[in-house]
């Protein structure tokens, strides 16, 4: 619970010149700050090896918080003061003369507050880099103090189930489980961390949420836009790695998990890692009918000519490398057995959105003769997660009139029509969490590795079997063919929400 402010902190952000701190993690700080959740001691120092003055470094920043904050251009004095929190020092992380740098400097600010402070080291950097800084850091005995030095490590963690192993091992080695918060940022979106108060406030609901009642469930996750100028590091990601073996498994846990005893991070930590135990491990067999890849061609998003996937800068002419997943998950545990859990995750496609789609079973037995009915659709609960923020409860009514003809009608819980309050980005939220020392919203090593273990096998076998249909959809469309004929199959369609009034 975020009732009291943090201690005095120190936040070292590595890799501070690049897009991750200047787009996400300043604007939120400052965001922090202009709501008063900032400690009244604190300082971020940005590091990494291009040279910056200070002065420097708050103008770039500046510029990335008038475009990014959700609470539009700085106001000149308030800027001000927060800038005069932040500082830059150019370092080669692979010197330890950087490290004992940073003690310094902390040593200073603690000497000018009076007061200990919390370091939170920010990994904002390539995955190549997180072994080398963790290590160095605590060489250089900046993690002595545990109660007082907390570690960031951003996405990707690993590469494959062996590396994020050997990463875990490293950190394991030199920190311990408390001071590591390794950040999936959908767990901070606002409407994410309701699925757990939706499930677990609601009594009505847990008699419902199981194989009786639902049908399937479905998680989609879609983008419009393309790789930008990500291609280099989407190369060696793919969609596999960069949407589903984290976001949408984390989406996934938090519908299928069991009711926590509390809110204790431990306590949620353990019920989601179930659930990704219990998930059904892929065969060769079961690979090829339940599990579908897709990249992008070129094609046409709003009247505006865009490249294929392997024209994109960055990228390999002949890339195998996957824009688009669907699997079809089963989870073997008496709640959920039989129940199938599709998800969908896609760039280029025809619209950005992530719903979660809960459909449940048909009514046991037909009351109104089949004149009342135009189109019988099952019960569903849609969570849209973004950018339509809401809740519905898709049921079948009466429409107005003489006659007795049925419809469905949504009973629709909608953010911006309940709340007029601000929805703070999902920086923000961790961001705090991570001052205030609640792991809840983070991942735990188990809970990484046990994601790589269930996708493993089709990781590798894609990479070993290039797939010979490349591109195989073209942009502003929903994915290739064989995603609609994965959920076909079972009788069942995609299901999209209108996004800005377009379907
Ligand atoms: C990131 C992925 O983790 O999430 C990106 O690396 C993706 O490829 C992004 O575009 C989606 O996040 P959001 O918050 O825009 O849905």
């Amino acid at each position: 619970m975020k009732t009291i402010k943090a201690q005095p902190t120190v936040f070292i952000i590595y890799g501070a010149t690049g897009d991750l701190c200047w787009r996400k993690l300043v604007p939120a700080l400052y965001n922090l700050y202009l709501d008063d959740w900032m400690p009244e001691k604190f300082a971020v120092i940005g590091t990494g090896r291009t040279a910056f003055t200070n002065e420097a470094f708050r103008l770039k920043l500046l510029d990335g918080v008038n475009q990014f904050s959700r609470s539009g251009k700085a106001a000149d004095d308030k800027w001000a003061d927060f800038s005069s929190h932040i500082f830059y020092d150019s370092a080669d992380l692979n010197d330890h003369e950087t490290y004992s740098g940073f003690c310094n400097h902390i040593a200073e600010l603690e000497k000018e507050w009076n007061a200990k402070a919390y370091v939170i080291h920010y990994l904002a950097v390539a995955p190549s880099l997180f072994p080398v800084i963790a290590s160095n850091i605590a060489k250089n005995k900046l993690a002595e103090q545990r109660e007082h030095t907390r570690i960031v490590i951003e996405k990707p963690f690993g590469h494959d189930l062996e590396s994020a192993k050997a990463l875990n091992q490293l950190l394991n080695e030199n920190y311990k489980e408390e001071q590591i918060y390794r950040i999936d940022h959908y767990l901070g979106k606002e409407t994410v961390q309701n699925i757990l108060a939706f499930r677990f406030a609601n009594a009505i609901l847990e008699p419902l949420w199981n194989r009786n009642y639902i049908q399937h469930v479905q998680i989609s996750v879609t983008e419009q836009l393309g790789v930008e100028s990500r291609g280099g590091y989407y190369e060696s990601s793919g969609a596999m790695r960069d949407m589903i073996q984290n976001h949408i498994l984390q989406l996934l846990c938090l519908v299928a998990m069991e009711p926590p005893n509390n809110f204790n991070a431990a306590e949620v930590h353990s019920r989601k890692v179930d659930v990704l135990h219990a998930m059904r491990r892929f065969s060769s067999d079961e690979i090829r009918k339940a599990v579908v890849r897709g990249q992008y061609g070129k094609g046409w998003i709003e009247g505006k000519e865009v490249s294929g996937y392997r024209e994109e800068k960055g990228v390999n002419p002949q890339s195998n490398t996957e824009t688009f997943a669907a699997i079809k998950f089963f989870i073997d545990n008496w709640r959920w057995q039989g129940v199938p859990f599709y998800v969908r995750t896609g760039k280029r496609l025809h619209q950005s959105a992530s719903i979660i789609s809960i459909q449940f079973k048909d009514q046991p037995h037909f009351v109104f003769p089949p004149e009342a009915i135009d189109s019988w659709q099952q019960n569903r609960l849609i969570i849209s997660i973004q950018p339509e923020m809401s809740i519905r409860l898709q049921v079948q009514g009466k429409r107005p009139g003489l006659d007795m003809l049925l419809n469905t009608v949504d009973m629709i819980f909608d953010y911006k029509t309940t709340y007029s309050s601000y929805t703070p980005e999902a920086y923000e939220t961790l961001l705090l969490d991570t001052m205030q020392g609640d792991q809840t919203l983070f991942m735990r090593g188990d809970q990484v590795e046990a994601a790589w273990e269930l996708l493993m096998p089709i990781i590798s076998t894609w990479e070993n079997k290039p797939s010979v249909n490349f591109p195989n959809y073209s942009a502003d469309s929903w994915g290739p063919e064989l995603a609609e004929a994965l959920i076909a199959a079972d009788g069942f369609h995609w299901i999209s929400l209108p996004v800005n009034g377009k379907k």
